[in-house]
């Protein structure tokens, strides 16, 4: 059963108590699935598998309250030193999530976009992504960044990179011509990024992107990370003054 997502009027997000101006791009590091799973003696597979449930509840509520990207880490370039079954559980997770979670997606308007170096990922795998990212293109609500294999050094180094191996020379490196090679490119940098779990670290995510990033940390565990966790988040965020690096 394909779920169409609701979109809140500015009266419930007002009493929500939504009241500022509303992130255009939230960044997620969805942390503390394994914690979660060892507080309850399960598998720490069982803790992905609740975190791809609270994922799914963020995209939701994203759209709702008029989020217009959001961009989630999913799997670092660091994980693949985690145990194999572990990688595996995860690799299994996300080829689930994208082949049967992709018709609903799609029906919501969502627009998919894989971010990271798919260049490592089983073909069947990658081919999975590539299709979900091609049948969602022009879709125009939320885009949703899913980063997969994703460090924000090899990011920006593949930016270079391209630059370069486009005819670059040392004056075209600029800032603009970086970030129009980012996987991000065209869209806003994150406003806000958001970790659960109570660790504050970038853990290389979205290093660039994130220079005027405001952050926010929950100690609230990835499965627990709900829409009173998420609002929590955001009223932090409404409450900052974000000054850009001049006097207001
Ligand atoms: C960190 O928890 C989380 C991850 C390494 C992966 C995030 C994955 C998901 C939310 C689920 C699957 C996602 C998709 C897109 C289907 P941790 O294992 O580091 O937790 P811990 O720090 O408590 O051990």
């Amino acid at each position: 059963m394909i779920k169409i997502y609701p979109r809140f009027s500015e009266e419930e997000i007002r009493a929500l108590g939504l009241e500022g101006a509303m992130p255009k791009h939230v960044g997620l590091i969805m942390d503390g699935n394994g914690r979660w799973a060892k507080k309850r003696l399960l598998p720490r597979s069982a803790g992905h598998r609740a975190g791809m449930e609270a994922m799914k509840a963020a995209v939701r509520f994203s759209h709702s309250i008029g989020v217009e990207a959001l961009t989630v880490y999913a799997f670092s370039t660091e994980n693949w030193k985690r145990p194999q079954t572990e990688v595996d559980a995860l690799f299994a997770l996300l080829s689930e999530y994208f082949y049967k979670d992709i018709d609903e997606l799609d029906a919501n308007n969502v627009r998919m976009i894989v971010i990271g170096d798919l260049g490592r990922l089983a073909p069947r795998m990658r081919g999975l992504l590539e299709t979900a990212m091609e049948r969602t293109k022009d879709n125009t609500g939320l885009v949703f960044n899913v980063a997969i294999n994703y460090g924000g050094r090899a990011e920006i180094v593949h930016a270079v990179r391209e630059l370069i191996e486009g005819g670059a020379k040392a004056e075209d490196v600029t800032e603009e011509a970086i970030s129009a090679h980012l996987y991000t490119r065209s869209q806003p940098d994150p406003d806000v990024i958001i970790r659960t779990a109570g660790e504050q670290r970038l853990s290389n995510f979205l290093l660039w992107q994130a220079a005027y990033s405001e952050f926010v940390f929950t100690p609230v565990l990835f499965p627990d990370f709900d829409e009173k966790a998420y609002t929590d988040c955001i009223k932090e965020f409404m409450g900052r003054t974000r000054r850009f690096g001049k006097v207001l």
